[in-house]
Protein backbone atom coordinates (compact mmCIF):
# COMPACT_ATOMS: atom_id res chain seq x y z
CA UNK A 1 0.00 0.00 0.00
CA UNK A 2 1.31 3.60 -0.59
CA UNK A 3 -0.17 5.46 2.07
CA UNK A 4 0.43 5.31 5.95
CA UNK A 5 -2.01 5.33 8.28
CA UNK A 6 -0.65 7.95 11.13
CA UNK A 7 0.29 6.99 14.23
CA UNK A 8 -2.19 8.64 16.38
CA UNK A 9 -5.04 7.41 14.19
CA UNK A 10 -3.88 3.65 14.43
CA UNK A 11 -3.38 4.19 18.42
CA UNK A 12 -7.08 5.11 17.96
CA UNK A 13 -8.25 1.50 18.74
CA UNK A 14 -12.09 1.21 17.72
CA UNK A 15 -12.75 1.27 21.47
CA UNK A 16 -11.46 4.84 21.56
CA UNK A 17 -13.19 6.10 18.41
CA UNK A 18 -16.83 4.26 19.60
CA UNK A 19 -16.67 5.97 22.86
CA UNK A 20 -15.44 9.71 21.18
CA UNK A 21 -18.62 9.19 19.01
CA UNK A 22 -20.66 8.27 22.23
CA UNK A 23 -19.18 11.13 23.87
CA UNK A 24 -20.04 13.52 21.26
CA UNK A 25 -23.58 12.09 20.91
CA UNK A 26 -24.03 12.60 24.81
CA UNK A 27 -22.53 16.13 24.33
CA UNK A 28 -24.83 17.17 21.21
CA UNK A 29 -28.20 15.42 22.14
CA UNK A 30 -27.89 17.19 26.22
CA UNK A 31 -27.44 20.30 24.72
CA UNK A 32 -30.53 22.59 24.76
CA UNK A 33 -30.50 22.88 20.90
CA UNK A 34 -29.65 19.59 19.60
CA UNK A 35 -26.72 18.66 17.48
CA UNK A 36 -24.63 16.46 16.02
CA UNK A 37 -21.02 17.51 14.94
CA UNK A 38 -20.74 16.96 10.74
CA UNK A 39 -17.20 14.56 10.96
CA UNK A 40 -19.24 11.53 11.59
CA UNK A 41 -20.97 12.05 8.15
CA UNK A 42 -18.24 10.25 6.56
CA UNK A 43 -18.62 6.44 7.17
CA UNK A 44 -18.10 4.09 4.00
CA UNK A 45 -21.62 4.70 3.37
CA UNK A 46 -21.68 8.64 3.98
CA UNK A 47 -18.28 9.15 1.41
CA UNK A 48 -20.84 6.28 -0.84
CA UNK A 49 -23.65 8.96 -0.55
CA UNK A 50 -21.76 12.21 -0.53
CA UNK A 51 -20.38 10.87 -4.27
CA UNK A 52 -23.58 10.60 -5.21
CA UNK A 53 -24.87 13.65 -4.21
CA UNK A 54 -21.82 15.28 -6.19
CA UNK A 55 -23.47 13.96 -9.76
CA UNK A 56 -27.22 15.60 -8.79
CA UNK A 57 -28.06 17.85 -11.09
CA UNK A 58 -28.86 20.43 -8.75
CA UNK A 59 -25.69 20.06 -6.81
CA UNK A 60 -23.68 22.44 -8.65
CA UNK A 61 -20.50 22.95 -6.75
CA UNK A 62 -18.74 19.72 -8.21
CA UNK A 63 -19.44 20.62 -11.29
CA UNK A 64 -18.51 24.19 -11.54
CA UNK A 65 -14.83 23.42 -9.12
CA UNK A 66 -14.43 20.67 -12.27
CA UNK A 67 -14.83 23.44 -14.82
CA UNK A 68 -12.47 25.88 -13.08
CA UNK A 69 -9.88 23.04 -12.34
CA UNK A 70 -9.82 22.71 -15.82
CA UNK A 71 -8.33 25.38 -16.59
CA UNK A 72 -5.85 26.23 -14.20
CA UNK A 73 -3.03 23.82 -14.59
CA UNK A 74 -0.75 26.05 -17.06
CA UNK A 75 -1.17 29.33 -14.67
CA UNK A 76 -0.49 26.93 -11.29
CA UNK A 77 2.71 25.54 -12.90
CA UNK A 78 4.04 29.11 -14.05
CA UNK A 79 3.84 29.91 -10.24
CA UNK A 80 5.71 26.91 -9.31
CA UNK A 81 8.84 28.39 -11.73
CA UNK A 82 9.58 24.99 -12.99
CA UNK A 83 11.22 23.86 -9.06
CA UNK A 84 10.11 20.87 -7.34
CA UNK A 85 7.24 20.94 -5.37
CA UNK A 86 4.71 19.12 -3.81
CA UNK A 87 1.21 18.47 -3.68
CA UNK A 88 -1.03 18.20 -0.14
CA UNK A 89 -4.72 17.74 -0.39
CA UNK A 90 -6.54 17.93 2.62
CA UNK A 91 -9.66 15.51 2.96
CA UNK A 92 -9.29 14.16 -0.63
CA UNK A 93 -11.93 12.11 -0.80
CA UNK A 94 -12.32 10.36 -4.16
CA UNK A 95 -10.18 12.81 -5.83
CA UNK A 96 -11.84 12.95 -8.79
CA UNK A 97 -11.54 16.64 -9.15
CA UNK A 98 -8.26 17.26 -8.14
CA UNK A 99 -7.22 14.45 -11.16
CA UNK A 100 -8.59 16.77 -13.77
CA UNK A 101 -5.78 19.32 -12.05
CA UNK A 102 -3.06 16.70 -11.83
CA UNK A 103 -3.56 15.44 -15.27
CA UNK A 104 -3.06 19.30 -16.84
CA UNK A 105 0.29 19.37 -14.40
CA UNK A 106 2.00 16.22 -15.43
CA UNK A 107 1.59 17.35 -19.23
CA UNK A 108 4.04 20.36 -18.17
CA UNK A 109 6.17 18.62 -15.65
CA UNK A 110 6.93 15.78 -13.86
CA UNK A 111 8.60 17.71 -10.91
CA UNK A 112 6.25 17.13 -8.53
CA UNK A 113 4.72 14.36 -6.00
CA UNK A 114 1.01 14.37 -4.56
CA UNK A 115 0.27 13.56 -0.99
CA UNK A 116 -3.85 13.07 -0.11
CA UNK A 117 -4.86 13.25 3.13
CA UNK A 118 -8.29 11.91 4.53
CA UNK A 119 -9.30 11.04 7.63
CA UNK A 120 -11.44 8.01 6.26
CA UNK A 121 -8.91 4.81 5.24
CA UNK A 122 -11.44 3.38 2.53
CA UNK A 123 -11.68 6.86 0.88
CA UNK A 124 -7.97 6.27 0.91
CA UNK A 125 -7.77 3.06 -0.10
CA UNK A 126 -9.78 3.43 -2.93
CA UNK A 127 -7.99 6.66 -4.18
CA UNK A 128 -4.63 5.07 -3.80
CA UNK A 129 -6.69 1.95 -6.35
CA UNK A 130 -7.84 4.27 -8.96
CA UNK A 131 -4.74 6.96 -8.67
CA UNK A 132 -2.58 3.61 -9.60
CA UNK A 133 -5.01 2.83 -13.02
CA UNK A 134 -5.30 6.87 -13.70
CA UNK A 135 -1.93 8.29 -13.09
CA UNK A 136 0.58 5.25 -12.88
CA UNK A 137 3.74 7.89 -13.52
CA UNK A 138 2.81 10.15 -10.35
CA UNK A 139 4.88 9.86 -6.87
CA UNK A 140 1.58 9.47 -4.44
CA UNK A 141 2.35 9.07 -0.61
CA UNK A 142 -1.43 9.48 0.87
CA UNK A 143 -1.75 9.97 4.58
CA UNK A 144 -4.77 8.83 6.61
CA UNK A 145 -4.84 11.31 9.80
CA UNK A 146 -6.78 14.09 10.63
CA UNK A 147 -5.75 17.54 8.88
CA UNK A 148 -3.67 18.88 11.55
CA UNK A 149 -1.78 15.84 12.61
CA UNK A 150 -1.56 14.62 8.94
CA UNK A 151 0.27 18.15 8.27
CA UNK A 152 2.11 18.31 10.87
CA UNK A 153 3.98 14.88 10.27
CA UNK A 154 4.76 16.80 6.70
CA UNK A 155 6.06 19.88 8.26
CA UNK A 156 9.95 18.42 8.86
CA UNK A 157 9.66 15.55 5.97
CA UNK A 158 10.88 17.53 2.51
CA UNK A 159 11.69 21.46 1.97
CA UNK A 160 10.33 21.41 -1.55
CA UNK A 161 7.66 23.82 -1.82
CA UNK A 162 4.02 22.96 -0.83
CA UNK A 163 0.70 23.69 -2.83
CA UNK A 164 -2.09 22.31 -0.55
CA UNK A 165 -5.13 22.07 -1.81
CA UNK A 166 -8.52 22.42 0.07
CA UNK A 167 -11.28 21.61 -2.55
CA UNK A 168 -14.90 21.70 -2.44
CA UNK A 169 -16.04 24.11 0.22
CA UNK A 170 -15.03 22.21 2.72
CA UNK A 171 -14.07 25.97 4.34
CA UNK A 172 -17.88 26.36 4.31
CA UNK A 173 -18.43 24.26 7.01
CA UNK A 174 -16.19 26.62 9.38
CA UNK A 175 -18.03 29.70 10.83
CA UNK A 176 -15.82 32.72 10.39
CA UNK A 177 -13.79 32.76 13.44
CA UNK A 178 -12.72 29.09 13.18
CA UNK A 179 -12.47 29.21 9.61
CA UNK A 180 -9.51 32.05 10.46
CA UNK A 181 -8.40 29.84 13.25
CA UNK A 182 -8.20 26.71 11.07
CA UNK A 183 -6.36 28.48 7.98
CA UNK A 184 -3.98 30.47 10.50
CA UNK A 185 -2.77 27.04 11.93
CA UNK A 186 -2.49 25.72 8.16
CA UNK A 187 -0.28 29.13 8.19
CA UNK A 188 1.68 27.97 10.75
CA UNK A 189 2.61 24.74 9.41
CA UNK A 190 3.60 26.09 5.90
CA UNK A 191 6.81 28.17 4.58
CA UNK A 192 7.56 31.38 3.02
CA UNK A 193 5.46 31.69 -0.83
CA UNK A 194 4.14 27.79 -0.37
CA UNK A 195 0.47 27.76 -1.86
CA UNK A 196 -3.00 27.29 -0.86
CA UNK A 197 -5.76 26.42 -3.90
CA UNK A 198 -9.01 26.49 -2.00
CA UNK A 199 -12.49 26.36 -3.25
CA UNK A 200 -15.49 28.54 -1.76
CA UNK A 201 -19.05 28.23 -2.48
CA UNK A 202 -20.22 31.81 -3.73
CA UNK A 203 -23.46 33.61 -2.49
CA UNK A 204 -25.93 33.34 -4.82
CA UNK A 205 -29.84 33.30 -5.81
CA UNK A 206 -31.39 31.71 -2.81
CA UNK A 207 -33.21 29.16 -4.96
CA UNK A 208 -30.25 27.77 -6.32
CA UNK A 209 -29.03 27.13 -2.99
CA UNK A 210 -32.25 25.80 -2.12
CA UNK A 211 -32.24 23.31 -4.77
CA UNK A 212 -28.33 22.38 -4.17
CA UNK A 213 -29.42 21.14 -0.62
CA UNK A 214 -32.75 19.36 -0.91
CA UNK A 215 -32.38 17.08 -4.15
CA UNK A 216 -35.50 15.40 -5.38
CA UNK A 217 -33.92 11.66 -5.43
CA UNK A 218 -33.44 12.47 -1.55
CA UNK A 219 -30.48 11.34 -1.53
CA UNK A 220 -28.98 14.49 0.88
CA UNK A 221 -31.81 13.29 2.77
CA UNK A 222 -30.29 10.08 3.13
CA UNK A 223 -26.85 11.41 3.41
CA UNK A 224 -27.83 13.32 6.78
CA UNK A 225 -30.12 10.47 8.34
CA UNK A 226 -27.13 7.96 7.62
CA UNK A 227 -25.71 10.10 10.79
CA UNK A 228 -28.59 8.39 12.88
CA UNK A 229 -28.32 4.79 11.18
CA UNK A 230 -24.65 5.28 12.55
CA UNK A 231 -25.74 5.76 15.92
CA UNK A 232 -27.98 2.51 15.74
CA UNK A 233 -25.49 0.17 14.31
CA UNK A 234 -22.34 1.96 16.32
CA UNK A 235 -23.75 2.58 19.57
CA UNK A 236 -26.65 0.32 19.79
CA UNK A 237 -29.20 3.47 19.03
CA UNK A 238 -32.78 2.70 18.40
CA UNK A 239 -33.90 5.10 16.29
CA UNK A 240 -36.68 5.05 13.58
CA UNK A 241 -35.23 6.61 10.71
CA UNK A 242 -38.61 6.87 9.29
CA UNK A 243 -39.48 9.17 12.11
CA UNK A 244 -37.15 12.19 11.09
CA UNK A 245 -37.21 14.16 8.06
CA UNK A 246 -34.31 16.19 6.84
CA UNK A 247 -34.35 20.21 6.41
CA UNK A 248 -32.08 22.18 4.64
CA UNK A 249 -32.24 25.59 4.45
CA UNK A 250 -30.18 29.21 3.73
CA UNK A 251 -29.74 31.53 6.20
CA UNK A 252 -29.20 35.14 4.94
CA UNK A 253 -27.80 36.56 8.58
CA UNK A 254 -25.32 34.03 8.54
CA UNK A 255 -24.81 33.75 4.65
CA UNK A 256 -24.75 29.63 5.32
CA UNK A 257 -26.84 26.28 4.29
CA UNK A 258 -27.96 24.94 7.31
CA UNK A 259 -28.79 21.68 7.49
CA UNK A 260 -30.98 19.75 9.89
CA UNK A 261 -33.07 16.17 10.62
CA UNK A 262 -36.23 16.95 11.95
CA UNK A 263 -38.50 14.46 14.64
CA UNK A 264 -41.62 14.63 12.75
CA UNK A 265 -43.37 13.36 16.13
CA UNK A 266 -42.88 13.29 20.36
CA UNK A 267 -40.49 10.29 20.81
CA UNK A 268 -37.97 8.92 23.07
CA UNK A 269 -35.14 7.12 21.50
CA UNK A 270 -32.69 4.59 24.07
CA UNK A 271 -29.00 4.84 22.71
CA UNK A 272 -26.97 1.60 24.44
CA UNK A 273 -24.00 2.47 24.31
CA UNK A 274 -24.58 5.43 26.37
CA UNK A 275 -27.58 3.61 29.01
CA UNK A 276 -29.52 7.03 27.87
CA UNK A 277 -32.99 7.74 26.82
CA UNK A 278 -33.30 11.15 24.73
CA UNK A 279 -36.40 12.95 24.13
CA UNK A 280 -37.14 14.72 21.08
CA UNK A 281 -40.15 16.71 20.93
CA UNK A 282 -42.53 16.65 17.76
CA UNK A 283 -40.60 19.45 15.19
CA UNK A 284 -37.14 19.44 17.34
CA UNK A 285 -34.61 19.80 15.25
CA UNK A 286 -30.92 18.35 15.54
CA UNK A 287 -28.07 20.75 13.82
CA UNK A 288 -26.18 19.14 11.54
CA UNK A 289 -24.04 21.07 9.10
CA UNK A 290 -23.61 24.94 8.09
CA UNK A 291 -21.81 25.39 4.74
CA UNK A 292 -21.28 29.15 4.81
CA UNK A 293 -21.08 31.30 0.98
CA UNK A 294 -18.56 33.52 0.14
CA UNK A 295 -18.26 36.92 -1.44
CA UNK A 296 -14.83 37.68 -3.17
CA UNK A 297 -14.22 40.51 -0.77
CA UNK A 298 -15.15 37.74 2.16
CA UNK A 299 -12.32 35.41 0.77
CA UNK A 300 -9.88 38.32 0.40
CA UNK A 301 -10.67 39.42 3.69
CA UNK A 302 -10.16 35.60 5.41
CA UNK A 303 -6.86 35.74 3.28
CA UNK A 304 -5.70 39.13 4.85
CA UNK A 305 -6.72 37.93 8.52
CA UNK A 306 -4.99 34.62 8.43
CA UNK A 307 -1.30 35.71 6.35
CA UNK A 308 -1.85 35.20 3.41
CA UNK A 309 -2.01 37.19 -0.18
CA UNK A 310 -3.84 36.71 -2.91
CA UNK A 311 -2.58 35.61 -6.05
CA UNK A 312 -5.80 35.20 -8.05
CA UNK A 313 -9.27 33.97 -8.09
CA UNK A 314 -10.76 31.56 -10.71
CA UNK A 315 -14.79 31.46 -11.43
CA UNK A 316 -16.94 29.07 -13.22
CA UNK A 317 -18.86 30.71 -16.31
CA UNK A 318 -22.05 31.24 -13.68
CA UNK A 319 -19.97 32.52 -10.97
CA UNK A 320 -21.50 30.41 -8.40
CA UNK A 321 -17.96 29.04 -7.06
CA UNK A 322 -14.48 30.21 -7.25
CA UNK A 323 -11.15 28.94 -6.46
CA UNK A 324 -8.47 31.50 -4.61
CA UNK A 325 -4.87 30.63 -5.08
CA UNK A 326 -3.28 32.11 -1.69
CA UNK A 327 0.36 32.64 -0.93
CA UNK A 328 2.22 32.43 2.50
CA UNK A 329 3.38 35.34 3.48
CA UNK A 330 5.15 34.76 6.78
CA UNK A 331 5.75 38.75 7.55
CA UNK A 332 2.85 38.19 8.92
CA UNK A 333 2.74 38.14 12.92
CA UNK A 334 2.26 35.04 14.47
CA UNK A 335 -1.75 35.46 16.04
CA UNK A 336 -3.28 33.68 18.85
CA UNK A 337 -7.03 33.23 17.12
CA UNK A 338 -8.36 31.80 20.62
CA UNK A 339 -8.39 34.89 22.06
CA UNK A 340 -12.52 36.33 21.70
CA UNK A 341 -11.53 39.68 19.21
CA UNK A 342 -10.31 37.54 16.46
C1 LIG B 1 -16.93 16.77 1.38
S1 LIG B 1 -15.66 15.59 1.08
C2 LIG B 1 -14.76 16.50 -0.13
C3 LIG B 1 -13.92 15.63 -0.97
C4 LIG B 1 -13.15 16.37 -2.06
N1 LIG B 1 -12.14 17.26 -1.50
C5 LIG B 1 -14.08 17.14 -2.97
O1 LIG B 1 -13.92 18.37 -3.04
O2 LIG B 1 -14.95 16.54 -3.59
C6 LIG B 1 -14.71 15.84 2.55
C7 LIG B 1 -13.58 14.82 2.73
O3 LIG B 1 -12.78 15.29 3.82
C8 LIG B 1 -12.50 14.22 4.70
N2 LIG B 1 -12.36 14.82 6.05
C9 LIG B 1 -13.35 15.39 6.79
N3 LIG B 1 -12.85 15.85 7.95
C10 LIG B 1 -11.51 15.58 7.94
C11 LIG B 1 -10.45 15.82 8.85
N4 LIG B 1 -10.66 16.44 10.01
N5 LIG B 1 -9.20 15.43 8.51
C12 LIG B 1 -8.97 14.79 7.32
N6 LIG B 1 -9.95 14.53 6.42
C13 LIG B 1 -11.20 14.92 6.72
C14 LIG B 1 -13.69 13.28 4.58
O4 LIG B 1 -13.35 11.95 4.92
C15 LIG B 1 -14.07 13.43 3.10
O5 LIG B 1 -13.42 12.48 2.28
Amino acid sequence: MSYLVLDSLRHQTQDVLKEQFAFDVLMGFSAPSKFLPSKYFYDATGSRLFEQITELEEYYPTRCEFEILNKVGGEIAEFMQGKPFEIVELGAGDGRKTKVLLSQLLKLTDQFSYIPIDISESAMADLDDSLKQSHPSLTTHGIVGDYFASIRHLENTSDRRKLVLLLGSNIGNFDFPSAKRFLHSIWKCLNHNDLLLMGFDLKKDIEVLTRAYNDKHGITRDFNLNVLTRINTELDGEFDIQRFTHHGMYNPRHGAMESYLVSLEHQEVHIGALEKTFEFNAHEAIHLELSHKYLLSDMQHLAEQTGFSVLKNWQDSQCYFADGLWQVNKDFPEKDFSRSEY
